[in-house]
């Protein structure tokens, strides 16, 4: 499978990280660096107006250490009047790509007219994209769902519609809006995508293992893969894929879940303010406890602490009392 090159941009392998709302953050993506095979890294989604406000070194949503690239931030607006000073911003931070967020449903978001809201408002739409076209030379993406119903015609002349205002990659959650998690994700729908644009369209919803990666290009015709929950839960997952899937030479890790679990607590602790540690190990805990067959009573535990130490403390008693099916990555 080939590299994505979009503008300056190499994306080798083709598989990205998902921006993810409290996960994709700086301490998660050095735990996926560790294991390799990431073609592109992302933040969360940022909100455009109140980027350009944030102080960089301080923000925990901005912190990025220099190992951290390439990295794609992405943006959430409504509005073609925040991007100016949005692109402005991310010029500063040294963005190595731009994404706009076209598929985030979630109802708060969608009051503002953000989100997959915009698929249903394709002049709105298109005059964020123009903007941000005319604003940046970095490369531009954008993240969609596969709208609110099956409307195919609908859906391609959106896609379309980016194509045409100079997007230079395009990535599709393939479930409609108001589908849950719970539900397959419609993998089919992108190759329909595939037939009538040109850029590189990256296939992205319910990717878990090596099998799922490969089911997923077979069956959307994608050019490549963003990878988020599955990549939570085992953050070695980039690798396994570009080793298996597109054949790239990534040494096999040798690591016990506990000792993952130890590293991301130590870069939190090195790298963030004590404000911002328990939420994020909070939220990393819920997805990673998934490789436990009692992984629910470690997430619950965790959860329920008060302070980093208690969560420490309580994660470790479980690593005591229960081995994982997967005990060393490598095996
Ligand atoms: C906790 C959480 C937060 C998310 N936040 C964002 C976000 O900030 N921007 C975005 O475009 N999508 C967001 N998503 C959607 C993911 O990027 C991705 O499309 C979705 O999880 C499906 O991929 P997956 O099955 O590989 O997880 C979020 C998903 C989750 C689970």
């Amino acid at each position: 499978m080939q590299a994505i090159q979009i503008r300056n941009l190499r994306i080798d392998p083709p598989l990205l990280l998902a921006p993810m709302l409290g996960l994709t953050h700086s301490a998660l993506r050095l735990i996926m660096l560790g294991f390799g095979g990431v073609g592109l890294l992302s933040t969360e989604m940022l909100s455009a107006k109140r980027l350009p406000g944030e102080n960089s070194s301080i923000s925990p949503y901005l912190l990025r250490t220099e190992r951290e690239g390439p990295l794609s931030y992405q943006l959430l607006t409504s509005n073609d009047k925040e991007i100016d000073r949005a692109m402005d911003a991310l010029q500063l931070l040294k963005a190595d790509a731009v994404d706009l967020n076209m598929g985030c449903p979630s109802s708060a978001v969608g009051k503002f007219g953000a989100g997959v809201v915009l698929m249903e408002q394709p002049e709105e739409a298109r005059r964020i994209v123009a903007e941000a076209r005319l604003r940046t030379s970095l490369p531009l993406s954008v993240k969609i769902r596969l709208g609110s119903y099956a409307d195919s015609r609908k859906l391609k002349a959106f896609c379309s519609m980016l194509e045409g205002e100079g997007v230079d990659m395009l990535t599709v959650h393939a479930r409609f809006k108001h589908e849950s998690f719970a539900r397959r994700p419609r993998w089919a729908y992108i190759a329909e995508i595939k037939e009538c644009i040109k850029i590189p369209v990256i296939a992205n919803g319910g990717v878990f293992s090596v099998e799922d990666a490969e089911t997923c290009l077979r069956v959307s015709g994608a050019d490549g893969l963003m990878l988020g929950r599955g990549a939570v839960i085992r953050p070695w997952l980039f690798a396994e894929i570009a080793r298996t899937v597109f054949g790239r030479y990534i040494s096999e890790p040798v690591a016990s879940l506990p000792d993952i679990y130890s590293a991301f607590v130590q870069t939190l602790n090195a790298n963030y303010r004590p404000v911002y540690r328990l939420v994020r190990l909070k939220g990393f805990t819920k997805y990673f406890a998934q490789n436990y067959k009692f992984g629910h009573s470690l997430a619950s535990r965790v959860q329920s602490s008060s302070s980093m130490d208690e969560a420490i403390e309580r994660a470790c008693t479980f690593f005591a009392n229960n081995k994982s099916e997967i005990n060393y990555v490598s095996q």
